[in-house]
């Protein structure tokens, strides 16, 4: 980490115990360490509060660390929708809600989210697009049709690590969030753009009716 992204980071972006042991349990449980940063996950709780979610979506929770920084800018009645496929990472990540305090607000939804999205109903404040990257074309149609008027369309990885600016690589990852930013800088519903923040964070806005 470089200095100027530590400052923010110690500025803006400090962890509580509850966060910091949920990225330990990670490493303790195998789990795959490619949770938000810190800085991302703030942007994230600063952009649900800035829009007054009430009602949100994750898709994939991993062990639940943007889920805490998701579900501690809802409201008391707030929701927190998140999916998840993998069994042992659901736990992980059930497990990190109730450490965290924020069980009461959160439902873990276990399973593919291309079966599990078709039967949710709108509306939803903010999507949180974090799953498997071939689908994401898949799952940019599902999020505009859960989200309310004025919510926010958010996608990780907007960038997967350059590689979406190298015109050689033609992984079907990275055609997947390619598919994911094209619609979402073009659609006529959102005011869009990528924050290169970490591994870049594609922010949509739909429009209010
Ligand atoms: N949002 C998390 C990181 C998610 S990593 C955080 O920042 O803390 C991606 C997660 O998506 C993994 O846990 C993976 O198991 C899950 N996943 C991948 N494909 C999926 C699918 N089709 N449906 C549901 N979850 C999926
Ligand atoms: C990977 C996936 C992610 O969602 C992420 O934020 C970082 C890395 C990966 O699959 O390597
Ligand atoms: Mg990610």
């Amino acid at each position: 980490m470089d200095a100027v992204e530590a400052y923010v980071r110690d500025l803006f972006a400090i962890e509580d115990a509850a966060l910091t042991r949920i990225r330990e349990r990670h490493a303790a449980l195998g789990l795959p360490e490619i949770y938000v940063s810190p800085e991302e996950g703030k942007l994230l709780h600063v952009l649900l509060r800035a829009v007054g979610a009430r009602r949100v979506l994750e898709i994939g929770s991993l062990g639940g660390y943007s889920g805490v920084w998701l579900a501690r800018a809802l409201p008391d009645d707030g929701e927190l929708i998140s999916i998840e496929s993998d069994p042992k990472h659901a736990t992980a990540a059930r497990n990190a809600f109730e450490a965290a305090g924020v069980a009461k607000n959160v439902t873990l939804l276990e399973g593919n989210a291309a079966e599990l999205l078709p039967t949710l109903e709108p509306p939803f404040d903010a999507v949180f697009v974090d799953a498997d990257k071939e689908p994401m074309a898949t799952y940019f149609h599902e999020a505009m049709r859960l989200l309310a008027p004025g919510g926010l369309l958010l996608g990780d990885n907007g960038l997967l690590e350059g590689r979406v600016a190298d015109p050689a690589d033609g992984a079907a990852d990275v055609e997947g969030v390619r598919a994911f930013n094209r619609l979402t800088a073009s659609d006529p519903r959102l005011s869009a753009t990528l924050v290169p923040i970490r591994d870049g964070l594609v922010v949509g806005v739909k429009t209010r009716a």
